[in-house]
């Protein structure tokens, strides 16, 4: 069997009856702007997290900038976020003309440090946007200690962590806005682009929801200065079938995870580290690597799809040179950004693959490959 780094068609085929029926639902109800199953999908979403209110927009970017803009930050505001990231996290705080300010990572976890976040704090800061790397909660509560002291808004993305849980809680609840993910690859995934922002005060709620429709309540009437960002009905629709089984799917990522720590344990690659605090759901099973590059090449060469997230990061990204003057040095995220590789994972993987996966890793490492291995430069 062919091996994907996610297979969104397997998965599809084994709830293609649901998800047809729920299809064709919403093409007879011709109702395909804001349709009741966009409103569905929300209670649904709010109900499975535990958070008073969800607000459904057109993908996890515009769920950051939504909530950004609904919290009220702006010009000049400071927003401090991790530079190992996906690069809509940083690309929505430029694009509400805020500035971001970089902290480092925890080597760990690849989430942001709580520990350097203070020194990173100005006058002009307003708020911090902690990342749920790879499916697993950043260190929340230091995060929230802090964020008090200093009057800070917390926004959390949880772009790549739908359904993980810090000290029981799910992630998206513990700040005062969540951002959530449904692109197609994410563990709940739509069949296009989708997102979510979930939030428990009543007029962030409002604002949200305004902010998503144009700034208006009613049709025309334009009260705030808004976007054009709905959560389109047929995405909803295929999203209400598959959060039933997100949780089952979760579970199976955390047995493949589970299963690939076993057989990487001995060898040179580090395997990814689960807090303690923490529930992972595994949207990406990350390893460090020695020799990175090579092995990539050789898992290549062996018809083995892997990928790296990220290989710059964000504060060496062009778009971003000239929004910070405190862009810093950030050791930690360099070397993750050297030596990541993310193996598949997705919830059709079998025994089979990831033995298959495991063992060509090995073998990439075994003495029999150090030729190749001293060919090619250290990454
Ligand atoms: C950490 C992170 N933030 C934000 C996003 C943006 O989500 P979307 O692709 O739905 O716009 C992603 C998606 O890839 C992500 O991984």
């Amino acid at each position: 069997m062919k091996l994907h780094m996610v297979d969104v068609r397997g998965q599809y085929q084994k709830i293609k009856t649901e998800i047809d029926a729920a299809v064709q639902d919403v093409i007879d109800s011709g109702d395909f702007i804001l349709g009741k199953e966009a409103g569905e999908f929300e209670c649904h979403v709010a109900g499975y997290l535990g958070v008073k209110y969800a607000v459904g927009c057109a993908s996890g970017t515009d769920a950051l900038q939504i909530a950004m803009m609904a919290l009220g930050l702006g010009e000049r505001d400071e927003v401090i976020t991790s530079p190992f990231s996906f690069v809509a996290t940083t690309e929505t705080i430029v694009l509400i003309r805020a500035k971001p300010v970089f902290v480092d990572i925890d080597p760990k976890t690849y989430n942001i440090d709580p520990e350097r976040i203070e020194g990173a704090i100005t006058p002009r800061t307003k708020a911090i946007i902690p990342v749920h790397l790879y499916g697993q909660a950043a260190d929340m509560e230091p995060i929230m200690e802090i964020a008090r002291k200093y009057s800070l808004k917390v926004i959390e993305d949880g772009a790549q962590a739908m359904g993980a849980t810090y000290k029981g809680k799910k992630v998206c609840t513990l700040g005062d806005a969540g951002c959530i993910s449904f692109y197609p690859s994410k563990n709940l995934g739509a069949f296009g682009d989708a997102g979510m922002i979930v939030a428990n005060d009543p007029a962030v709620w409002e604002r949200l929801r305004m902010i998503a429709v144009h700034g208006s309540k009613e049709k025309y009437h334009h009260e705030i200065l808004g976007v054009n960002s709905r959560l389109d009905t047929l995405q909803a629709a295929i999203l209400n079938v598959k959060l039933k089984y997100l949780d089952a799917w979760n579970s199976s990522r955390r047995e493949y995870a589970a299963r690939y720590d076993e057989l990487l344990r001995d060898s040179p690659v580090t395997i990814p580290y689960v807090a303690p605090t923490c529930q992972h759901t595994f949207h990406q099973y990350t390893i460090r690597a020695p020799k990175r590059d090579a092995l990539a090449a050789y898992l290549t060469e062996n018809g083995i799809p892997h990928a790296i997230y990220y290989p710059i990061p964000l504060h060496r990204q062009k778009a971003f040179m000239s929004v910070g003057d405190r862009m810093g040095d950030f050791p930690m995220t360099l070397r993750a950004c050297s030596e990541v590789l993310s193996l598949p994972m997705h919830t059709e993987l079998t025994e089979g693959q990831i033995v298959q996966i495991a063992d060509t890793i090995k073998e990439f490492y075994a003495p029999t490959n150090v030729p190749r291995l001293d060919e090619t430069q250290s990454s």
